[in-house]
C-alpha cells in the first residue's frame, strides 16, 4: 500500500514514519510544490480536507494529521491554531510565549489533540480522534521532539516529551494512539491489501 504523508512538518513526518515502519506500508512525502489551506474550525474538519486533497493530487492513499495543543489556563487556545500561533515565531518563542503566560500560575493543565485521516482520492476510509493529557513545565526542557514537546509533560510523567526518545514519545502520545487505532483498522478491513 503506498501512503502519501499529507505534511510538511518534519517532526509529524519522523514520528509517522517511525509509527508505520513495522507494517507493510510504502510511506512518501508529500510534493513540495502543494499547500493545503488548514482553514478548518476543528482538527477533524483540517485532517480530511489535507488527506483529501493530498490523495488527489498523488493519486494515492493519504494520512493527514492534524494536531495542536490546548491549555486549560488560555481557555483551550491555541488549539486548532497551534501551527499559525504567533504567525511566523519560531517553536522556541511558541514555547516561551506560554511559558510567559502561565508564569505563577499553579494551573497547568494542558493536552495535545490529533486527528488523523486516511483517503483514497474518491473517499475517506478512515478517521480518528485521539488526545495526551499532561501538564506545561516551569521551564523549556529537553531537546528531542518537535514544537510544544520541550514545555509538554505526559499525566504520569515527570519528563517532558523532548527529554524523552523517540520510541518513549511514540508509546504515549496522542499520535501514537491516533496510529495505532488506524493499524488496527486497516488490519481488520484489509485496505492494506487492496
Ligand atoms: P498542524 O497540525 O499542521 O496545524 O500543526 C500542529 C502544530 O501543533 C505543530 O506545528 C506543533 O506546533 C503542534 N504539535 C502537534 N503535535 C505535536 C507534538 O506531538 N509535539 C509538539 N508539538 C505538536
Amino acid at each position: 500500500m503506498k501512503l502519501v504523508l499529507a505534511t510538511k512538518n518534519r517532526g509529524k513526518q519522523l514520528e509517522l514514519q517511525a509509527l508505520l515502519a513495522p507494517f507493510q506500508v510504502d510511506v512518501h512525502t508529500m510534493p513540495a510544490d502543494l499547500s493545503v489551506e488548514e482553514d478548518g474550525d476543528s482538527y477533524l474538519e483540517n485532517a480530511v480536507k489535507k488527506a483529501s486533497a493530498v490523495a488527489r493530487s498523488a493519486g494515492a492513499f493519504s494520512l493527514a494529521d492534524d494536531s495542536g495543543i490546548e491549555v486549560d489556563a488560555m481557555d483551550g487556545a491555541p488549539g486548532v491554531h497551534s501551527a499559525r500561533f504567533l504567525n511566523g515565531a519560531t517553536d522556541e518563542e511558541k514555547c516561551q510565549k506560554i511559558l510567559d503566560l502561565l508564569r505563577g500560575r499553579s494551573r497547568r493543565g494542558a493536552k495535545f489533540r490529533i486527528a488523523l485521516a486516511l483517503a483514497d482520492p474518491a473517499r475517506i476510509h478512515f478517521a480518528a480522534h485521539a488526545e495526551l493529557p499532561g501538564r506545561i513545565a516551569d521551564q523549556v526542557r529537553g531537546t528531542s521532539g518537535f514544537g510544544y514537546d520541550p514545555i509538554f509533560i505526559p499525566d504520569g510523567h515527570s519528563r517532558t516529551l523532548a527529554e524523552m526518545n523517540s520510541t518513549e514519545k511514540n508509546a504515549l502520545s496522542h499520535r501514537g494512539r491516533a496510529v495505532r487505532a488506524l493499524i488496527r483498522f486497516l488490519k481488520y478491513a484489509k485496505v492494506a491489501h487492496a
